[in-house]
């Protein structure tokens, strides 16, 4: 019999899910024991750091960890003990797209959920809760059930859970306190339901009863890479009609506000953009599609990728439209861009759009400049190159800036690439006398006065509207 009451919590993977989920989860449940687990030394390091230098940046996460670390909360690398005296385990390694074999480009890759899986049935010698929180493919569960089964020692007996997360970066702690919904899917077996029960129980210490959703097991994993699908599915659709807005002088602010009006529609997520970014939308949609394909659905299939090609025309587009308008070229001229990460109040550049960007520019042979106020400099660097780029060619065109002011002098461009609000709030009549003229600016966010920078003497292009030399 697996536990029915949970004292004591491991997560193994203390990352972008990991981190925070089960941070919180001590901090509102102090007499469960919880131990954050990595094989990554340097990681749990950060997260011990006497000075609070954590990992991953999120607002309200350093009180978090001020609070609950050293009380309740404790971070390791020694997984095979945090494992054995846990009555629940959450498994949030990561999951990322396969870069080769079968599925090659759209199926995740299960080799860490498999490895960590394969390690608790080695090392328990106590009954557990195995809770799935990794966004995985649909059945996944299954497959961990049948490793678990087969390699469990005797009398041990595993309840296996499906619990994924919803938490968007930059507002991880304000989701996890308050969040829409919790998920749980369990077997609609006695045992499932019980494990279910003491799951939704640890929630339950801060989460009222009717936030907290029980489902089958499938229509859990499901669940939460539909909702991903759908949410971008919106910025998509929203992308396309910014072209269209483009095209005819409509302006896509105008048309998302009247849209989001319909109380059918709603307001949010339908801000355009210059393409979403982020660890979780393009790789749960690819995810999507390969399971389509899979079941013999090629049209599902067709429907769901037609999401990220969009995504990538948005990009594309975005950069071609400007070197068009600096007069067809940007050889040699000076383009800032602003933001590395993929949005606002995160450090993480999974995805994001500035390397599409950039490594446009980088081909037309433009000098550009990159300022980030969370990115750290190495990282910008991984990112660009990530693909076999020559690192030495990239920095004798690109160059890292300390503050925005410094990266917009002498720029023929500036381009908004992440909505970060010190951007919106910049001394624009600075950087208008610092830049070479006409000066332009490039807004992919829609973050920007265009009226109020026009008077200052920009030439002011966003997303969506105002693109009358195209
Ligand atoms: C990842 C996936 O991207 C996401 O889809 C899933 O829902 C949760 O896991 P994230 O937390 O952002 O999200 O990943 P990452 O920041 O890479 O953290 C995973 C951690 O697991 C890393 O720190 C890695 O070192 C650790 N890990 C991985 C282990 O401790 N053991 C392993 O076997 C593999
Ligand atoms: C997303 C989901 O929101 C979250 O529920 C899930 O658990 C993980 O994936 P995240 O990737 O952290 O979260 O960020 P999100 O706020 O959803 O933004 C994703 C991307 O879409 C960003 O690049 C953002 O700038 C972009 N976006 C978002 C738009 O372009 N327009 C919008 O209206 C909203």
């Amino acid at each position: 019999m697996a536990p029915t009451q949970v004292k004591k919590i491991c997560c193994i993977g203390a990352g972008y899910v990991g981190g925070p989920t089960c941070a919180v989860i001590a901090l509102k449940c102090p007499n469960i024991i919880v131990t954050i687990v990595d094989l990554n030394q340097a990681r749990i390091d950060a997260w011990n750091s006497p000075t609070f230098d954590l990992p991953i940046y999120e607002p309200g996460l350093e009180d978090v960890i001020r609070e609950a670390r050293g009380r309740n909360l404790f971070f390791t690398t020694e997984v095979d003990k945090a494992i054995d005296e846990a009555d629940l385990i959450f498994v949030s390694v990561n999951t990322p797209t396969k870069k080769s074999g079968v599925g090659k480009g759209f199926a995740a890759d299960l080799n860490y959920i498999e490895l960590a899986t394969r390690q608790i049935a080695r090392i328990a010698t106590t009954s557990k809760i195995v809770v799935e929180k990794s966004t995985v493919p649909c059945r996944t569960a299954e497959s961990m059930r049948t490793i678990l089964d087969a390699n469990s020692r005797p009398g041990v007996h595993f309840d296996i859970l499906s619990n994924p997360e919803f938490l968007a970066e930059g507002t991880a702690i304000a989701d996890l306190f308050a969040p829409d919904r919790v998920l749980i899917g369990s077997l609609q077996t006695e045992e499932g339901k019980k494990a279910s029960a003491a799951l939704s129980a640890v929630y339950n210490n801060w989460v009222p009863t009717d936030r907290i959703l029980t489902v089958g097991l499938w229509s859990s994993e499901l669940s939460k890479l539909a909702a991903n699908a759908m949410l971008a599915q919106r910025i998509s659709s929203i992308n396309a009609l910014s072209a269209i807005c483009e095209a005819t002088g409509a302006n896509i602010d105008e048309v998302a506000y009247a849209v989001g009006k319909d109380s059918r529609i709603g307001p949010k997520f339908l801000k355009a953009s210059v393409g979403f970014g982020g660890s979780c939308f393009q790789k749960d949609i690819l995810n999507l599609v390969y399971l389509s394909e899979t079941l013999h659905l090629p049209e599902v299939a067709a429907y769901w990728k037609a999401v990220v090609d969009m995504n990538e025309y948005q990009k594309n587009r975005f950069s071609s439209n400007i070197v068009k308008t600096l007069f067809s070229t940007v050889t040699n001229k000076k383009i800032a861009v602003l933001g590395f990460a993929f949005k606002k109040d995160t450090g993480d550049t999974r995805e994001s759009a500035s390397i599409t960007l950039i490594n446009n520019f980088f081909q037309e042979a433009a000098n550009v400049t990159v300022y980030d106020p969370e990115v750290k400099e190495a990282q910008i660097w991984q990112d660009l190159t990530e693909n076999g780029g020559d690192l030495a060619a990239y920095k004798k065109k690109i160059t890292i800036s300390n503050s925005a002011l410094e990266a917009c002098e002498g720029a023929a461009a500036i381009v908004i690439a992440t909505e970060w609000d010190e951007f919106r709030t910049l001394d624009w009549t600075a950087v208008h006398s610092k830049m070479s003229k006409p000066a332009f600016v490039f807004d992919g966010r829609l973050i920007l006065d265009a009226p109020a920078l026009r008077a200052i003497g920009f030439s002011v292009h966003q997303i969506g509207s105002g693109w009358p030399s195209l």
